[in-house]
């Protein structure tokens, strides 16, 4: 059997209010619709038909490189049952459809895929139990057996009361559906042509129709405003601390996690509260993060302490590595073993050599700092001319004093050492000690100010 999905789009979000297409909105950092790719790109369909409508070319352009995706433009929006027959034409008619929501970012593989097995010869819909069903198309049965979807808009009280909903998500042979929507008309509340329709369209040709009640509701329930959204991104993250939890990971408030993007980590890891990661995060084993601690596409390797409101962006970590509180390493730093980075410390594009420190209030960028070395409070790099970036080579061992101002291009050798309140412009031979400042010289017989106003000088 091959299998295309049609992927519904095309609305306009209202509910949203948002100059955002709704499918675009972030869920655990990704798109809602991403979510929804994922999960049908997992049952390697042919084709994944993305059906889009006003704000289609910001989601083009923002699933450009998206494999097996094509597009099919839905304008005027005359229902989905008219969203589906835009993109059947482009189905293969020995294929299975399985039709899915774009705004349903919490469904998984395993729902989609029994419902196209389930399908068969006839139709499947994915329907779920909820306590307030208001909104949704409720499933009519007769006997137990479902006789039809009858829309929110179109329902009887009665028929409001039934808490069995329509979750959109549909499967049937391409000949059938195609057989079925030619019936299907605009003659509702809404003036639409309702994709849910088909239902009892088939029902009355004793087409086999199954109903999979989904196991969670809140995994096949669509997003339509920004609570719900809220709701499912919490719903999503718990799941995600779960998964890390189970990994071995100690979670100190899975309530206050949140992943927004991959993270993998070793055992006995302890995550503190108010932790963001982005991106992809790989972390050792007994990796310990602090509370507000914000990590993007990152490697920490076993035993690195980071401690708390440490932002930490594209680095490369070394184990043993103690990092903050307050540090902030940017793309392209690469620690060595047991590096410390202290309080109010920024690098970018930097390395620095095993049991290298810098404690305080620092600024390395555009270096490379040996192993050893010790950059002292207030030391910076000059990296930036006001046009161009330049490089600092420091060696190892190298002591770098407080506040010292090292303007790139510059090497400063292995062992040498840099005093204090320096401005160095030119290389610092080995073992050398480079001295660039004023002399202090100390006056004598000075009078100060307040003296001098009192008349009492000299
Ligand atoms: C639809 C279902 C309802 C179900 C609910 C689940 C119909 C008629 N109703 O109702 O039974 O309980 O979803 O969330 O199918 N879309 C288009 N083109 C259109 C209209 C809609 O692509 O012309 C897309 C939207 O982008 C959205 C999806 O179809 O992703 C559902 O549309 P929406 O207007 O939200 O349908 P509901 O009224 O919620
Ligand atoms: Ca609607």
């Amino acid at each position: 059997m091959t299998l295309e999905v049609i992927v519904l789009a095309a609305g306009a979000g209202t509910r949203m209010r948002s100059g955002l297409a709704k499918v675009l909105h972030p869920l655990a950092g990704r798109p809602l619709l991403a979510h929804v790719l994922d999960v049908a790109a997992a049952l390697e369909p042919r084709r994944i038909h993305v059906v889009v409508g006003e704000q289609g070319d910001d989601v083009k352009a923002c699933f450009a490189d998206y494999p097996k995706v094509s597009w099919v433009t839905q304008q005027p929006r005359l229902g989905t049952g008219h969203a589906v027959a835009k993109a059947l034409p482009l189905v293969a008619a020995d294929a299975t459809v399985l039709v899915v929501l774009g705004d349903v970012p919490l469904v998984h593989t395993g729902i989609l895929a029994d419902c196209v097995r389930r399908a068969g010869t006839g139709l499947a819909l994915v329907t779920a139990e909820l306590d307030d069903p208001a909104g949704f198309g409720r499933i009519r049965r007769r006997d137990g057996r479902v006789a039809g979807i009858v829309e929110d808009a179109d329902a009887s009280e009665q028929e409001r009361a039934i808490r069995e909903v329509n979750t959109g998500i549909l499967a049937a042979p391409w000949a059938l559906l195609a057989d079925l929507l030619g019936a299907v008309s605009a003659d509702n509340v809404q003036g639409e042509y309702y994709l849910t329709d088909v239902v009892e369209i088939a029902v009355e040709r004793d087409v086999p129709v199954v109903a999979l009640p989904a196991p969670q509701a809140e995994e096949v329930i669509g997003i339509n405003d920004r609570a719900q959204l809220a709701r499912a991104e919490r719903y999503r993250q718990r799941r995600l601390a779960e998964a890390l939890m189970a990994d071995g990971v100690t979670v100190m408030d899975p309530a206050r996690l949140d992943i927004r993007g991959r993270v993998v980590a070793g055992r006995d890891c302890v995550i503190d509260v108010g932790v963001v990661f982005e991106g992809d995060v790989t972390l050792g084993s007994n990796v310990t993060i602090g509370p507000n601690c914000v990590i993007r596409d990152s490697t920490l390797g076993d035993d690195v302490e980071v401690r708390p409101m440490s932002c930490i962006d594209g680095a490369a970590i070394a184990p043993g590595c103690l990092i903050g509180p307050y540090a902030r390493l940017r793309p392209g730093t690469e620690l060595g073993e047991a590096v410390h980075i202290g309080n109010f410390v920024e690098t970018k594009k930097a390395s620095l050599g095993a049991g290298a420190k810098a404690n305080h209030l620092a600024y390395v960028g555009d270096a490379a700092v040996g192993a050893a070395c010790n950059i002292g409070a207030g030391a910076i790099t000059c990296n930036y001319d006001g046009v161009d970036k330049h490089r600092t080579e420091i060696g190892s061992g190298v002591f770098v004093g407080s506040n010292a101002t090292l303007v790139a291009p510059l090497v400063v050798e292995d062992d040498a050492y840099v005093a204090a309140g320096s401005t160095i412009t030119s290389t610092v031979e080995r073992e050398n000690l480079a001295v660039g400042r004023g002399r202090q010289r100390n006056i004598q017989g000075w009078t100060p100010p307040a003296r001098r106003r009192d008349g009492k000088g000299a």
